[in-house]
């Protein structure tokens, strides 16, 4: 079976496929962040769900709400616990249970290890070029596999008698995909590198590169966002592990298992043909007159703080734009929304001191009193308080300095049903090589991105609601309902293969 160019998926075409391909077999995510978490105000001792910003979650939680399955992640809120049952099991989203949530409850010094430590100062480093050295600990890397041991058995649980289909996110899980297998040869296994993965070279720095790459090739399917990654893959492998790699098929062939390599850009639910995106006017109105926009140009950055993603170079190029263009003072607000992450990390601690600290100084320096170029909100934002910050937005800046794919740059072209924005967007993110229409900027080169903030600004409206429409229409073609069609497709095809 092959998708057809331009065949609309929907949730419900993605059920009906899910349906005749997995039958009974219902399906199983597994991901280190889960996709609703209880957390308690311990001074209010309210409790809230909330949505974690996470584009894991951002893209599969709709695609859990289409297929329904379970989804076993770390219960790591500190109210998680009140909400599941016996089985450590709740049925999400709360208020209308379409899949099941298992959590797997980690103590404090597996999370230091396993997450912290190996997935988040080793890992993570290593898959993103953004010259932040990884630091690789033995403890780290010991307390990983464990953690992954305890996943594998919370997984084993749950699979049905027959050819469960198993599908990992991410580099917290490397030795998972193997783990399952052991014990459970008729899985079939995906695993998606929601990251870059890196050349040779930069991985091969990695202590335990071997049981890395030999614990992914457990898994029946690699998937990455774009071919680029997959190729890098496939390099690693070669340069790195006794394998045969065929790059025709693009497969890796180790010990008589055969794994398939394969790029599927992810994306968001892109239901751009409704109004559901649109916020109520009040919301509208009220961020309007709380931060003054009323007659301003408005920008808006959407982030979790990470070095990844160029936050600071953002602000270098609007302090630099408005050296260059003084113009443009009293007219032009940038607003970046912030959700602190990782903190526990050192460098994502420093990190937040140093963007509080420069927002402070650029404030300061171009502001008059009555105006500040840059309005900094540092909280965690759900996706329905973040929409109507996409739709006042003429335009929506993306710095990455590198980026798997970047789904703030969907989300926002997805939001805006009036074509009236521009998205400056690093080429250095997977969503660039789809994105055409939008203005690349290398984040590195700050008065290139200056250039482009005031090109973004003074774009005419005909161009930008041209371009707008195109980029919509690619979202739209390419949503994560096709995402998941893609890769349930090319599953099922291996396991009749197998
Ligand atoms: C990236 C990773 C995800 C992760 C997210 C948020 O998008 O690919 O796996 O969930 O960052 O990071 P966090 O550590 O808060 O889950």
């Amino acid at each position: 079976m092959r998708i057809q160019k331009d065949e609309l998926w929907t949730e419900a075409k993605l059920k009906d496929l899910i349906r005749a391909k997995l039958g009974e077999n219902a399906l199983f995510v597994v991901s280190n962040r889960e996709p609703y978490m209880h957390i308690i105000n311990q001074v209010t001792g309210e409790t809230k769900c909330v949505r974690p910003a996470s584009g894991v979650v951002t893209a599969i939680d709709p695609v859990m709400r289409a297929c329904g399955g379970t989804w076993v992640a770390h219960g790591s809120a500190n109210a998680d616990k009140k909400f599941v049952n016996s089985k450590n099991k709740l049925g999400v989203p709360p208020d209308d249970n379409r899949y099941i949530l298992k959590r797997v409850w980690l103590s404090k010094e597996e999370e230091e290890g396993y997450y912290y430590g190996f997935s988040n100062e080793g890992l993570w480093p290593l898959c993103h070029t953004t010259h932040t050295r990884p630091i690789f600990r033995e403890t780290d890397w010991q307390m990983y596999k464990k953690v992954n041991q305890k996943f594998a058995e919370s997984i084993l649980e749950e699979l049905p008698s027959k050819n469960p289909f198993i599908f990992i996110q991410d580099y917290h899980f490397t030795p998972l995909g193997r783990m399952i297998k052991e014990k459970r040869p008729d899985a079939t296994i995906a695993l998606f590198w929601h990251i870059p993965w890196p050349n040779p070279e930069v991985f091969s720095i990695c202590p335990y590169q071997k049981e890395i790459l030999d614990g992914m090739l457990g898994c029946d399917l690699i998937g990455f966002h774009v071919q680029n990654h997959c190729n890098n893959f496939l390099d690693t492998v070669n340069r790195l592990l006794e394998s045969r790699v065929d790059t025709e098929k693009f497969s890796v062939n180790r010990r008589g298992k055969e794994t398939f390599v394969r790029s599927f850009p992810i994306s968001v639910d892109g239901k751009i043909t409704d109004e559901s995106f649109s916020s109520k006017q009040e919301d509208l109105d009220l961020i309007r007159k709380e931060l003054e926009l009323e007659g301003k140009i408005v920008a808006v950055g959407v982030d979790r703080i990470d070095y990844t993603k160029g936050i600071i170079e953002r602000i270098l190029a609007i302090d630099r734009f408005f050296e260059k263009y003084p113009q443009y003072k009293n007219k032009f607000v940038f607003i970046q929304l912030a959700a602190p992450s990782r903190t526990h990390i050192k460098r994502y601690h420093d990190l937040m001191g140093e963007i509080d600290e420069l927002i402070e100084k650029k404030n300061w320096k171009h502001s008059d009193g009555n105006w500040q170029p840059i309005i900094y909100l540092k909280k965690h934002f759900s996706p329905e308080e973040i929409a109507p910050y996409y739709e006042l937005a003429d335009i929506c800046i993306v710095s990455s300095l590198h980026d798997g794919m970047n789904l703030v740059a969907k989300e926002y072209i997805a939001a805006k049903t009036d074509l009236n924005g521009v998205l400056v967007l690093s080429e250095f993110t997977g969503a660039a090589r789809e994105l055409l229409e939008a203005i690349k900027i290398n984040p590195y080169s700050i008065e290139e991105f200056a250039d482009s903030i005031k090109l973004a600004i003074e774009m005419p409206q005909g161009e930008k609601s041209k371009r707008m429409e195109k980029m919509r229409n690619i979202i739209k073609e390419n949503n994560i309902y096709r995402w998941a069609a893609n890769i349930i497709i090319e599953l099922t095809g291996l396991k009749k293969a197998v």
